[in-house]
């Protein structure tokens, strides 16, 4: 491979990174039967570059990525060890999906200790001031930041109940009555305690470690923050035929109206320093007969 050399994350506390890539994807069968969800393409590329990207603009390089047994060889055949673009990948296998809070136990050894960011495979987000978003949740190293975006049907997701004051009272798992119209996005800041944390946990009715229950271990304590992205950001769902469709034609239509890429790793990791022109230009030759490749070339030339 032919990226540099794979420093501590560039956050301000070592923070790692972890893909939660596994899923049956049951709401797309059959297309989700030979393969994952997070492999289907969004417009120009694989669904999973999207939320990489973001772990990347939140300046984390250390990534674990959590896959059905199944799908984990064709998930390391398309990304590999991640020197390519200045990282480092581990793999990690969740036999059944038992939870999104299953991935911090899972990643206990990979964390070591350390605070994480964890991005659900299929979210995508989009939007000015990104980075800028990151970096503050990055400097909050002691305690769980979550990000509250206002969606027109809160009863699919885990939603925010505020109190009169707008502070955070309760999170609520899929109500049927949404105390406020603010779900909480699969981005997840959590500090180094959130392993032993998720140990504690009971399955749920449906048989899942949660994560509202987590949050929730850290509401007790006053220790979540609740970050609103506004109406400025794309928090872009993928998991239904036409919500795929959807998410493509967005991209598409970024894309082709700017000429810019959305989720484009090599772009970020070359404009952080972590690859440099010699190795973009290797990248870009891999895919030297697509728009993405001469886009990458383009980068350098
Ligand atoms: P979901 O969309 O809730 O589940 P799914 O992807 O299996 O799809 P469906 O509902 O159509 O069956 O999952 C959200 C994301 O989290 C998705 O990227 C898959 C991932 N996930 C896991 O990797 N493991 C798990 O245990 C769960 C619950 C989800």
């Amino acid at each position: 491979m032919t990226g540099q050399r794979v420093s501590p994350s560039e956050g301000t506390i070592g923070r790692k990174g972890i893909v939660l890539a596994g899923g049956t994807g049951s709401r797309l069968h059959p297309i989700t039967l030979s393969t994952s969800k997070q492999l289907l393409p969004i417009y120009d590329k694989p669904m999973i570059y999207y939320p990489i990207s973001v772990l990347m603009l939140a300046g984390v390089r250390e990534v674990a990525i959590i896959t059905t047994p199944e799908d984990q060889a064709q998930f390391r055949r398309l990304l590999g060890d991640g020197s390519q673009w200045g990282m480092a990948f581990t793999y990690i296998i969740q036999e059944r999906p038992e939870g999104l809070s299953q991935a911090y136990i899972l990643a206990e050894d990979f964390l070591a200790g350390s605070p994480s960011t964890m991005v659900l495979g299929d979210n995508i987000f989009f939007g000015h001031g990104l980075p800028e978003l990151l970096a503050r949740a990055d400097a909050n190293g002691l305690a769980a930041t979550v990000f509250g975006y206002k969606v027109a049907d809160p009863e699919r997701y885990g939603v925010v109940d505020f109190d009169a004051e707008g502070k955070v009272r309760a999170l609520v798992e899929k109500p049927s009555i949404p105390p406020s119209s603010y779900a909480v996005t699969g981005l997840y800041f959590l500090d180094g305690t959130a392993p032993r944390r998720a140990r504690s946990l009971k399955p749920s009715a449906r048989g899942e470690l949660e994560i509202t229950d987590l949050l929730e271990t850290y509401l007790r304590e006053d220790n979540l923050f609740v970050e609103q992205m506004g109406r400025g950001f794309a928090w872009l769902d993928t998991g239904t035929y036409a919500s795929l469709l959807d998410a493509g034609n967005f991209v598409r239509t970024l894309s082709q109206r700017q000429g810019m890429q959305t989720g484009c790793p090599e772009e970020i990791a070359f404009n952080k320093g972590w690859i440099d022109a010699n190795a973009l230009r290797v990248q870009a030759a891999r895919f030297g007969k697509s728009d993405y490749g001469r886009y990458l070339l383009d980068l350098v030339d």
